[in-house]
């Protein structure tokens, strides 16, 4: 039986809660709630990566990417330690980036491309591209392993161990939520491999408690869910964390407490 390798979240206690961490080659969704912390928990997972040396793609349909680098340097995080390059800059690389970050302007970039070259080979079927598609997606995520050097010619895997990060997920389906299944899958598909380590978060609504893209749910490898005590009645912001479901591991089955702490970012605490 070949030894499971274990991928490091970045989080001490959560690594130690999966027995290591996220199996390699997973599908993990990050869920909850406006402000609990999924996107810091994208963070730590990224910054981790780049530690280890892994090559890292970076989607950031949420935040710019400066704001990104801005908001981990207070958690003790630093991102410009690192050669970074995003998909919307008109310059090309200069030399072979660590991690490629895909915000809102890239997206718009690989739909623009996506859109020309549709006109060039049947114009009449031209279409246009959006850039908050799932589509797009896959190819942008497809040249950011292209300009990490990870693709061998002609292929579309990586050739060797990647983290993919997308922060959030929901943006892909905001204006039609019933086909959040549909996309899961039609992603799912495209980017699991067993070279592929993916973090993706997915909001939860806070009225009903409901996730916009269920669908990612029931086909993740894993769930890491995230909350908080209702605030009017708490009257203070008390965040938690669990460990719905990893599969190979023997999770804790027990929940966080869950603070942000400046310099330190997420730090878990056992109830
Ligand atoms: N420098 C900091 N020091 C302490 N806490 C911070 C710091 N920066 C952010 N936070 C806390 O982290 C929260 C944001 O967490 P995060 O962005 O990860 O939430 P999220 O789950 O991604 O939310 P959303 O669904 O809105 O994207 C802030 O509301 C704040 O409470
Ligand atoms: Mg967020």
């Amino acid at each position: 039986m070949s030894e499971i390798v274990r991928v490091s979240t970045g989080i001490k206690e959560l690594d130690e809660a999966l027995e290591g961490g996220i199996p390699k080659g997973s599908w993990v969704v990050a869920t909850g709630e406006p402000g609990t912390g999924k996107s810091i928990l994208a963070m730590h997972f990224a910054y981790a990566g780049l530690r280890a040396d892994d090559p890292v793609v970076y989607v950031t349909t949420e935040q710019e990417f400066r704001d990104v680098v801005v908001q981990a340097r207070q958690l003790g995080m630093d991102f410009e330690k690192y050669s970074i390059y995003s998909l919307g800059w008109k310059k090309e690389p200069e030399a072979m980036p660590q991690i490629v970050v895909i915000d809102i302007f890239g997206l718009l970039k690989v739909a623009r491309g996506l859109s020309e070259k549709a006109k060039e080979e049947a114009p009449e079927k031209a279409r246009r591209y959006a850039a908050l598609s799932v589509e797009t997606l896959i190819e942008a995520i497809t040249e950011a392993y292209d300009v990490l050097g990870l693709l061998e010619e002609g292929g579309r895997s990586p050739s060797r161990h990647v983290r993919l990060i997308i922060d959030s997920m929901s943006a892909f389906w905001v204006d039609k939520p019933v086909m959040a299944r549909k996309y899961s899958y039609q992603l799912k598909i495209a980017t699991h491999r067993d070279n592929v380590t993916a973090l993706l978060t997915s909001q939860y609504a806070p009225t009903t408690g409901q996730a916009y893209g269920f669908g990612l749910e029931h086909i993740a490898d894993g769930v890491i869910h995230l909350w908080m005590d209702e605030v009017e009645t708490a009257k203070e912001v008390r965040r938690h964390l669990i460990i719905k479901k990893m599969r190979m591991t023997n999770h804790s089955r027990k929940a966080f407490n869950l603070e942000i702490e400046p310099g330190r970012g997420i730090v878990l605490r056992q109830t």
